[in-house]
């Protein structure tokens, strides 16, 4: 379709502008509209979850007859009102919707209530009394590990020989990182609302990164067809990987009501249990042994992780391999063997976070790298710069892909300059000596990102496209909009094929009913899917709209081009919706499906090899930090970002998308700790206990540009680069940076576990005096 319209022989008038977020008035005016905006429809329910309140047991009985003498309180169901499947797993079977028997984790939803208000249900959900024989809860990887507690079995990446490699060489390092989890902290927490029909029917207005994924689990939990559900997602109030697989869940208990009822229905969580009851990032522990040369090269690596899956699966096999295939990095890993294992623990099972067990692995691989800094007593950055896969030799992967477009050289090259470097290591060092109470760290770190789902089925992606006869646009597809610009970006690439305003494009709700079958927005991938799915259903219409211009002016298509809202040729011109006006009445098409499938893309599960990313994006960061040694407190006090964004579709979307991964890259790095009692009781659960970043944590100085000159050698949607995850690791420079402060005062190899919080900071600090 279209071989005679490449992205890339458009001009552009629209793409690669800086335009504002669609959404970014209504957004700080409190305009935007989000689920609990909407107005209720009359008669509406309120549904509260019923959580169980002890991490692993069996339930003994369940009594509702308090809850349900309150006035206002309508109905209370459980796994046995079920009328289809009591199962929401997203990959994997057996990850119950409300639990049967057995509690696998505190928090876990048993039921749900329904009542005239929120409140109301809430309190009728805390008089639900359940009791329960009470079991010992495994609360962390190590014991589950050790008593062989899986989710999955283990996933193992062998590239050459590793036993071979360490036993020729010069030096082989141990270690051992603890990597915190991280709680999505989206300011909208869960939320549905839905609407039955007539027969089965069910609206479901969701907050969702997959609204297709929620079809198929609502009509699976009431025993319907596909058909019968239409989900609508306008935007989300964040999701952050947060709303990839859990917002089934909220919608699935939401229609269970509305089924039964037939009323409408509104689920939000309260925070608390949204914290409690949702999955988050992946916290793992990492163990390696490194072997490398004289000079820090690395020869081989051993290198394994224990995840915490949480009671089940859920995304925890994807994440564990996004894991494995970024521990690399930006680094060549000649030998390599890489395991991971799903740990089952009676914890709420985690899920998709931004970056996707990237981040787990990137952060891994820069530990290595400063570790064999430390232990040969050399600069990090030259470390760094031996172990980079060779510019465009066509160095692989552990994994077996070919590492193409190499930016990793000139992204730090120009790094190291703009954000000057040599000049500014000295004075951290020289104000070290002799300041030592405040004490300053500088770090520079690199990222390669992959994009593409590893699952090649799930790149794949449809747009829907009308043309109506005023020349405006409605403008449809499979992404959905959590605030990271999709939409607009989207909607450009629509303008620019008819080179209209983009205004004239109409953004609208991403809708099961009109682009079906689509994947999840994430792994970045959302401009690039639906961006190509759009432009293929744009250029398809004006393909047609070119043959009745070119009848209209008599003249040949190539004649005829489209500019500035009008359509002109042999020196006449008419407004494009003159055009569309023509075509309906020429009796043609002006409505259009398109879709796209990422091509080049191949993956083996079992070997974990392949060619998983359809490309690499690059990046890299400096970061200078400043602790104070008497308390553990730590700044970030400057961070300079370089990203490479291909050519950037929306260059100002890029930079908020960059700033933003990066803050709450600090976050996870630095203050957001997820602390869970003996009991398996999360303590975490509010802005009062988890510190996320505020806006006097963005450093201060923050300069972020985008790679210049860096147009995707693949045919991407106007040769440009995903933007969403990669530069979350950035912050990993923080981390380092911290640690480059904490080891100021001498050269050999300690532990700082993340978050660093002042805790960390100030265990690591004394445990480095003690060597
Ligand atoms: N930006 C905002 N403002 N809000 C979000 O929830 N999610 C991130 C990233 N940026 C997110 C965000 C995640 S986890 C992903 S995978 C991508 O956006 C998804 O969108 P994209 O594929 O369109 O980049
Ligand atoms: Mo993003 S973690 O892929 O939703």
């Amino acid at each position: 379709m279209n071989k005679h319209m490449q992205t890339s022989s458009i001009e552009r008038s629209t793409v690669g502008k800086g335009i504002a977020h669609d959404s970014a008035k209504k957004h700080v005016a409190g305009q935007a509209i989000y689920i609990d905006d909407m107005a209720e429809l009359p008669g509406t329910l309120h549904a509260a979850l019923v959580v169980s309140t002890i991490a692993h047991g069996i339930i003994k009985s369940i009594d509702a007859a308090d809850a349900l003498a309150m006035q206002g309180v309508h109905l209370f169901l459980t796994a046995k009102d079920i009328p289809g499947h009591n199962d929401i797993a997203p990959i994997m079977s057996g990850e119950p919707l409300f639990a049967d028997k057995k509690i696998e984790h505190l928090g876990q939803p048993i039921g749900v209530i329904a009542a005239d208000n929120i409140e109301l249900a809430v309190k009728a959900a805390h008089a639900v009394k359940v009791e329960y024989e009470v079991l010992e809860p495994v609360l962390d990887v190590e014991t589950a590990h050790e008593r062989k507690e899986y989710v999955l079995p283990p996933q193992e990446l062998i590239q050459g020989d590793v036993d071979a490699a360490l036993k020729d060489a010069a030096h082989v390092f141990e270690g051992r990182l603890e990597i915190g989890g991280q709680d999505h902290f989206y300011l909208e927490t869960q939320i549905a609302y839905t609407v039955p029909g007539e027969d089965d029917d069910m609206l479901v207005y969701s907050s969702t990164q997959h609204p297709t994924e929620v079809q198929h689990h609502v009509a699976h939990v009431l025993g319907n067809l596909a058909n019968s559900v239409d989900v609508k997602v306008r935007r989300m109030g964040g999701g952050f990987g947060g709303k990839e697989s859990q917002a089934t869940i909220i919608a699935s208990a939401a229609a269970l009501v509305s089924h039964k009822t037939r009323k409408p229905v509104k689920l939000r969580l309260k925070r608390a249990l949204d914290m409690t009851a949702t999955g988050k990032r992946h916290d793992m522990v990492s163990k390696w042994r490194v072997g490398v040369d004289a000079n820090g090269k690395i020869l081989g690596m051993y290198v394994e992780y224990l995840a915490r899956a949480g009671y089940s699966a859920d995304l925890t096999g994807p994440v564990i391999t996004r894991a494995i295939t970024h521990t690399d990095n930006a680094y060549f890993v000649p030998n390599a063997r890489i395991v991971g294992h799903a740990c089952k623990t009676n914890t709420v099972s985690n899920t998709a976070f931004r970056g996707f067990g990237g981040p787990q692995g990137v952060i891994t691989s820069e530990a290595i790298i400063d570790q064999i800094a430390r232990e040969l007593n050399l600069a990090p950055n030259d470390v760094r710069a031996i172990n980079y896969y060779a510019p465009d030799n066509g160095e692989v992967t552990p994994y077996g892909q070919q590492v193409e477009q190499n930016q990793l050289v000139p992204v730090t090259e120009a790094l190291l300059a703009s954000a000057d470097w040599d000049r500014r290591r000295t004075e951290i060092d020289r104000h070290n000596a002799t300041n030592p109470v405040i004490r300053k760290g500088l770090a520079m770190m690199p990222v390669k990102f992959g994009i593409s789902f590893n699952l090649p089925s799930l790149n794949q992606a449809g747009a829907l496209v009308h043309v109506y006869q005023d020349g405006s646009v409605h403008l449809n597809h499979g992404g959905t909009e959590m605030g990271q610009g999709l939409f607009m970006k989207v909607a450009q690439v629509v303008a620019e094929v008819f080179q209209i305003d983009v205004d004239r494009v109409k953004i609208t709700e991403t809708q099961t009913g009109k682009v079906p079958n689509t994947s999840a927005t994430a792994a970045s991938t959302g401009s690039d899917l639906n961006g190509m799915a759009a432009f293929n259903a744009a250029s398809a219409i004006k393909s047609r709209m070119l043959g009745v211009a070119a009848k209209h002016f008599q003249t040949d298509e190539t004649d005829v081009t489209f500019k500035d809202n009008q359509v002109h040729a042999k020196g006449q011109s008419i407004p494009f919706s003159e055009l569309a006006k023509l075509s309906w009445a020429h009796r043609v098409s002006l409505s259009e499906a398109g879709y796209y499938a990422t091509p080049k893309i191949h993956w083996d599960a079992k070997t974990l090899k392949g060619r998983p990313f359809f490309y690499f994006t690059y990046g890299a960061a400096v970061a200078e930090v400043a602790i104070d040694t008497m308390t553990g407190e730590s700044r970030c006090l400057r961070a300079d970002i370089l990203q490479d964004c291909g050519e950037s579709l929306n260059p100002a979307i890029d930079l908020g998308q960059i700033e933003g991964a990066f803050v709450q890259g600090m976050g996870w790095l630095t203050c957001e700790e997820l602390w869970w009692d003996k009991a398996g009781r999360l303590r975490t659960i509010g802005p009062s206990t988890y510190k996320i970043p505020g806006s006097r944590d963005v450093p201060p100085e923050f300069n972020v540009s985008l790679l210049n000159n860096a147009s995707n050698i693949e045919e991407t949607i106007f040769r440009s680069k995903a933007v969403g995850e990669p530069p979350l690791m950035l912050a990993i420079s923080v981390y380092l940076a911290l640690k480059d402060a904490i080891g100021s005062n001498k050269d050999r190899n300690f532990d700082l576990k993340t978050p660093a919080t002042p805790e960390n900071i100030l265990s690591s600090l004394s445990g480095s005096a003690n060597r």
